[in-house]
């Protein structure tokens, strides 16, 4: 499926990068802090207003919540002037609340936009996440795959040792065996302690980063968000969500979802053209992250169009008011 025409990503995509690095602007005084709350209730604030200055039709459809647990930007909030083309947006304002209050590496603001009604409505509950970088054969690995399985089967692809691949995994007791099973094959492991938005990206730029694949359950709003970064990029992923109560289950039902056990490749979660950016909060492999000086802040964002396989990356150096 291709852009409806009024869908302008090209001037669209930088008042998205502005977004994410206000979003960034906003927690930096809270880096560092131990305050999750705090970092992201300020960035929230900073991405909703700078998102309502957009012209745009927009629907968060990937937010902070459902409207009776979120204040802002939660789940079918209109945004934007409302003058110029319907879009989703999907949106984390803070990705990484812990990474920021600790300062560890990798948090990152992130927002996404698509045409209305492409980006899968995602339920606050968890999802099994796979992703490899760009240039390997449709399918080389799969969800269905064991652990050990997937690691062999990418290291025949590349022509190299089971050993030579490093799997970027989230650092959880439910993620024990999996670990276990990967070690086994040879391959190393990048542990992460939060961030899997940042994880999967990683692969995308495997030369750059040192992580060929990314697997494990995360939070299946962040796969949306994923799925958008690497569908600009290049790279395949595969999502299936994980019910772990009849509650969750009903989520999903009510977010449109029919079949709970349906198995999303990277075009079933964005399926148009989809504009994408980031902004380092603290430093991290894919950007830098906000830099304090006295009198200014200086932000570094991604900012990736589908459509093009644009990725430009964006230094901004602004004066603290
Ligand atoms: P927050 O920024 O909301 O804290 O999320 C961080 C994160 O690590 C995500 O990147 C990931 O998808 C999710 O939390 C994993 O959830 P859990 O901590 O329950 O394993």
């Amino acid at each position: 499926m291709t852009a409806p025409k009024d869908f302008n990503d090209r001037m669209l995509s930088l008042g998205l990068a502005r977004v994410s690095e206000a979003a960034a602007h906003a927690s930096a005084r809270l880096i560092g802090r131990g305050d999750e709350k705090a970092a992201d209730q300020a960035a929230v604030n900073a991405m909703r207003d700078q998102l309502n200055m957009l012209d745009i039709k927009g629907v968060v459809v990937i937010g902070e919540g459902e409207r009776d647990e979120a204040p802002m930007l939660f789940i079918g909030e209109e945004v934007g002037t409302g003058e110029g083309p319907e879009v989703d947006i999907a949106l984390d304002p803070l990705e990484g609340t812990t990474l920021t209050a600790k300062d560890m590496p990798n948090a990152l603001t992130v927002i996404a936009m698509a045409p209305r009604g492409t980006l899968l409505h995602a339920p606050d509950v968890y999802m099994d996440k796979l992703a490899i970088g760009p240039g390997y054969p449709t399918d080389v690995v799969s969800l269905d795959m064991t652990p050990a399985e997937r690691v062999r089967a990418l290291a025949k692809a590349r022509g190299v040792e089971a050993g030579d691949i490093t799997v970027c995994i989230l650092e959880r007791p439910r993620h024990e065996d999996m670990i276990a099973e990967v070690r086994d094959t040879g391959a190393a492991i990048r542990l992460i302690t939060d961030g899997d938005v940042a994880g999967v990206i990683h692969t995308a730029e495997a030369e750059l980063t040192g992580i060929d694949m990314y697997m494990g359950s995360g939070g299946a709003p962040e796969g949306v968000l994923a799925a958008s970064a690497l569908k600009c990029m290049g790279g395949q992923m595969w999502g299936r969500l994980m019910f772990r109560n009849d509650d969750e289950k009903g989520r999903a039902r009510k977010a449109g979802i029919t079949d709970l056990d349906r198995i999303y490749a990277r075009d079933d979660l964005v399926t148009a053209d989809v504009i994408f950016a980031a902004t380092g909060v603290t430093n991290g492999s894919i950007v830098a992250g906000v830099k304090r000086e006295p009198g200014h802040l200086t932000t570094e964002t991604i900012l990736m169009r589908s459509k093009t396989g644009s990725v430009r990356r964006m230094i901004y150096r602004n004066p603290i008011k």
